[in-house]
């Protein structure tokens, strides 16, 4: 379970990206977070995922107060949540292929498993044939199929993703909720932030609006009502 305890995050005296924000999240859950532009959202997320600490406030996923974390078992915890970004942010010098084969690399994970699970997630996502291409030679679409690949092959609890359609076509853009779907199916919560009110709407899955940095309603089959 995830649990945020009366979480502040405050960036500067005139900034309070997230304020008094009380918050659970059970396992596999299907969840999406919206609101404004510079509502939170993002800062929700990287608090999750401790790019960010918080101000105030715990932040628990499985009982344990991630803040408590020691530096050496970071990326322990990092590699049981999945992360997706608008932006893919795939490395450009390595293939589709490296890209996610690099996620169990430097986790010394052996060459042999390496290579059978990246075959493994490349076919999840619909990409097996393009494990050779570098990322300029990819789609859109095909380059956000890549990004969650990677974010799976470490087999993580969680999968959070912000904005994972923001830079794409609807089309492309539902292949991408469709994958998010059918991994939060095989068991993986999965966190959506996201502006797309059409896909919010047809999700018909948990909604948390944020205003300000404020929780203004938390929906068990949420509309996007802004
Ligand atoms: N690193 C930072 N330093 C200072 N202020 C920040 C930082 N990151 C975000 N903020 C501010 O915190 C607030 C919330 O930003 P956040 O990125 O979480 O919003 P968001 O809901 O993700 O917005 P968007 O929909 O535009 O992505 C905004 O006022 C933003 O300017
Ligand atoms: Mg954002």
């Amino acid at each position: 379970m995830i649990f945020f305890d009366k979480v502040s995050k405050i960036y500067s005296p005139s900034v309070t990206a997230i304020e008094d924000l009380t918050l659970k999240i059970n396992p596999k859950e299907f969840c999406s977070v919206v609101g404004p532009s510079g509502a939170g959202k993002s800062t929700l997320l990287k608090l999750l995922i401790s790019e960010e600490r918080p101000s105030t406030g715990r932040i628990f996923i499985h009982d344990q107060d991630i803040n408590q974390i020691s530096r050496r078992r970071l990326p322990y915890l990092r590699r049981k949540i999945g992360m997706v970004f608008q932006d893919y942010k795939l490395l450009p010098t390595k293939t589709a292929f490296e890209n996610v084969a690099f996620a169990l690399e430097v986790a010394g994970v052996n060459d042999r498993i390496v290579e059978d699970d990246t075959r493994q997630v490349l076919e999840i996502v619909g990409l097996a044939d393009k494990g050779s291409q570098f990322p300029d030679e990819l789609s859109g679409g095909e380059k956000q199929r890549i990004a969650l690949a990677r974010a799976l092959v470490s087999r993580p609890d969680v999968i959070v993703a912000d904005e994972p359609t923001g830079n794409l076509d609807p089309l492309n853009g539902w292949d991408i909720i469709r994958l998010l779907i059918k991994i939060n199916e095989l068991g993986t919560t999965v966190i959506l932030a996201t502006h797309n009110q059409e896909i919010i709407n047809s999700l018909g899955r948990r909604v948390i609006t944020l205003e300000k940095g404020r929780l203004v309603s938390d929906e068990e089959k949420g509309q996007y009502v802004l």
